[in-house]
């Protein structure tokens, strides 16, 4: 079993492109989670979700997706009890969806290893989805545009259409107008996610929107050039922290110890449970993953430069 950006060791394998693949054979699809460079809510809409301006960066931290053709049938199976193998889990609900464009008889078996941990604002089930709808394309041959795979992808959930892409994007809109840009982040990045739940619909519910003054935007913000970058780092902000940090205590701790621990910039991810924190030099960053590790909290770390291929598939 390969590191997912354990503390001890980091993963360094030759990523397969699709060129290697056989539609008869199964592969494995390594779908990674993302962390918010910055979160901020800045209305609501009139149907229903918020316009949001947030940078989406990718972190060492994957969960496996086997999947192997199985004519005919869709079929879902994971080693989470606590996850749904129906059409309420995001990755059957993809299989779903492209199962009605793809040629007759096709089906899949899919099998869901999960590392990223649920309800923790790391994008673990979108991730997954767009894996899934990014390998079926592959083992069911399909051809179709890129438009076409990203209306699907947002009909998943509003941060899919991110993972269907490599690298980091500033994204717009309910986070689906995405723009890659060329972010080189020469941090060390810890991640550390208190053991709750957070309901990412719950805290757009909870959330209090309030107006605030023109501020720079996120992409500005982390691609200023390196001398200037810890400084700039520190105007990073997510609009949920007062919600979540105020109402779950143990989040508010991992963010206090991580600030503590000489980090440019510590800050929740998503609607939480995830704190990130960013460290210049990999002896500081191993020594705050230890010492707040020590918890029993989940925890991960990613190497400066890290941006694995998307889609990272596997053959058999
Ligand atoms: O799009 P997704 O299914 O991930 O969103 C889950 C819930 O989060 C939505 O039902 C909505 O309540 C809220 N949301 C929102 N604005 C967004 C994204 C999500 O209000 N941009």
């Amino acid at each position: 079993m390969p590191s997912q950006g354990s503390i001890l060791a980091s993963p360094n394998e030759l990523p397969y492109t699709t060129r290697h693949i056989s539609p008869w054979y199964g592969m494995t699809v390594r779908s990674y989670a993302k962390i918010n460079l910055g979160l901020r809510i800045l209305r609501k809409r009139s149907d229903g979700y918020h316009d949001l301006e947030t940078v989406f960066h990718r972190i060492n931290l994957w969960d496996d997706i086997v999947l192997r053709p199985t004519p005919g049938t869709l079929r879902l199976e994971t080693d989470r009890a606590d996850l749904p193998a129906d059409s309420s889990n995001l990755c059957l609900r993809a299989a779903e969806l492209l199962k009605a464009k793809a040629p007759a008889g096709a089906g899949v078996s899919i099998s869901l290893r999960k590392h990223i941990p649920v309800g923790a604002g790391l994008g673990g089930g979108s991730s997954d989805a767009a894996s899934v709808l990014l390998g079926l394309k592959h083992l069911w041959s399909m051809r179709m545009s890129d438009d076409e795979l990203r209306s699907m992808a947002l009909r998943l959930g509003s941060d899919v259409p991110y993972f269907l892409g490599h690298g980091s994007a500033y994204a717009t809109g309910r986070g689906e107008r995405l723009e890659l840009i060329p972010l080189v982040l020469p941090y060390w990045i810890v991640v550390v996610v208190p053991p709750v739940h957070i309901s990412t619909a719950w805290a757009y519910q909870h959330l209090r929107l309030s107006d605030r003054p023109p501020q720079r935007s996120l992409k500005d913000i982390v691609l200023r050039p390196l001398p200037e970058l810890q400084d700039s780092l520190a105007q990073l902000s997510n609009d949920f922290e007062p919600l979540v940090l105020e109402s779950h205590a143990d989040i508010r701790e991992a963010k206090n110890r991580l600030s503590g621990s000489g980090a440019a910039c510590a800050l929740m991810s998503g609607t939480g449970s995830a704190v990130f924190a960013l460290f210049a030099d990999e002896d500081s960053a191993r020594r705050a993953a230890k010492a707040v590790g020590a918890e029993g909290q989940a925890l991960s770390l990613t190497e400066p430069g890290f941006s694995p291929p998307v889609p990272h598939i596997i053959p058999d």
